[in-house]
């Protein structure tokens, strides 16, 4: 049974008090809490394994090897890729949606294609291909989103042309939670001879991702948004893809063979996937800690955790509409919708919100969230945002909404 009093008892975090009171960590889409079992991952490497990766013959460089490859199985099981060939660890989502950019969007995008994106995008899945653009001539055109928060599919559809290159677009709204239908819109990209990617980085976390159902051709994620600890992030891609891609980063542990001949200069093989791909020293306890992190909520089940913070965001939205100085933003049917409920009180300034609730112990984010031109697109300067995970209850909404209800009295 999924019970988030149970499941709290694994997050030493919460022992703690912030300003008096018990922790109500309501930050969840900036990054998650960790459970002991990752913690304790991370510390059980460093105590009995800790060795660079494929750098050595002896015993613990083989065994950190093992750990480092298996968090790559884990990852892949975990969102149905075919292999570990078709995972690529990065450092965050930001990192692997560069990585699509420059080892393929460098090499196939040019004057004359276009890009589409959403007005509805985090920073890092615009700013990368607005680089890229300038470098190679190409437009970047920006799919509308409505009133309500969700993705206006009939200026996608009209958006696509034969110049379309590539649609790159969020699972889910890291601001208004709205949950775009990727099924449909990998249909549209691959109907049109585009390919499409996905920003992975509020679903993955909290709910069942199929890349093979949805047909997706990369997939950017974070570990820190899943338990797992920061600088750990995954690019999946579909080998076919991978296979004809430049790489991204060049140094140690991504070549086959360095060869160099005073005739023909040097001469450089790749190594096979996904090491073509990670170059340098990776972090391997991070990895580790992913492998620990989805095994925790692949005991939960995802089915669960999504119905769980389904259930949290619903309550929330029901406790909320009834106020008539909260403005909500996005839609407020919760199944197209994950655990983040982005609002303003009238009058009010976010971060003085932000502030305030902090006084009492409750952990929100506040301000655009990496997001302007949304902000710009629902016609306002920011928000404050609360987003649920796992071992958050009806009891924090509850107390949560009563204190904003103290603060508009002050404000
Ligand atoms: N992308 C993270 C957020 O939305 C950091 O807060």
């Amino acid at each position: 049974m999924f019970d988030p009093y149970t499941i709290r008892k694994d997050f030493p975090i919460f022992e703690r008090k912030v300003n008096g009171h018990e922790i109500i960590y309501f930050d969840n889409a900036a990054t998650s809490q960790k459970p002991l079992q990752v913690i304790d991952a991370v510390k059980d490497f460093y105590k009995k394994h800790n060795a660079n990766v494929h750098r050595g013959l002896h015993t613990l460089s083989q065994e950190a090897s093992e750990l480092y490859e298996e968090a790559h199985n884990e990852v892949a099981k975990f969102i149905n890729a075919n292999s570990m060939e078709e995972i690529v660890f990065t450092k965050n989502t930001t990192e692997a949606i560069n990585l699509v950019a420059y080892s393929w969007g460098l090499h196939k995008l040019g004057e004359g294609d276009e890009v589409l994106t959403t007005l509805m995008e985090h920073h890092s899945n615009i700013v990368p291909w607005e680089i890229l653009s300038k470098i190679k001539r190409f437009k970047v055109k920006y799919v509308n989103v409505k009133e309500d928060g969700t993705l206006d599919y009939e200026s996608l559809e009209n958006l696509v042309t034969r110049k379309t290159k590539l649609i790159t677009v969020t699972h889910a709204s890291n601001v208004t939670g709205a949950i775009n239908n990727i099924s449909k819109i990998s249909k549209l990209a691959h109907d049109n001879n585009a390919i499409i990617v996905v920003d992975g980085a509020q679903s993955v976390p909290h709910m069942p991702v199929d890349v093979k159902r949805l047909d997706i051709d990369f997939l950017a994620f974070s570990g820190h948004k899943m338990l797992a600890p920061t600088g750990i992030g995954v690019l999946y891609a579909k080998k076919e893809l991978l296979e004809k891609m430049e790489p991204f980063i060049g140094g140690g542990d991504m070549i086959r063979s360095v060869k160099y001949d005073k005739a023909k200069g040097c001469m450089i093989e790749w190594h096979h996937l996904p090491w073509k791909f990670e170059a340098g020293t990776p972090n391997v306890c991070s990895a580790i800690g992913l492998t620990e992190a989805i095994r925790y909520l692949k005991r939960l089940g995802m089915e669960n955790v999504q119905e769980h913070e389904r259930q949290l965001t619903q309550y929330t939205l029901k406790l909320l509409q009834k106020d008539e100085k909260i403005s909500l933003y996005g839609p407020s049917d919760t199944s197209i919708k994950c655990g983040i409920i982005s609002f303003n009180i009238k009058n009010m300034d976010y971060n003085d919100v932000a502030l305030l609730l902090d006084n009492f112990g409750i952990m929100v984010r506040s301000g655009y969230h990496c997001a302007e031109p949304l902000h710009q697109r629902l016609s306002i300067k920011g928000s404050v945002r609360a987003s649920f995970y796992i071992y958050n209850t009806k009891e924090e909404v509850e107390k949560f909404v009563d204190v904003l209800k103290m603060i508009e009295d002050v404000g």
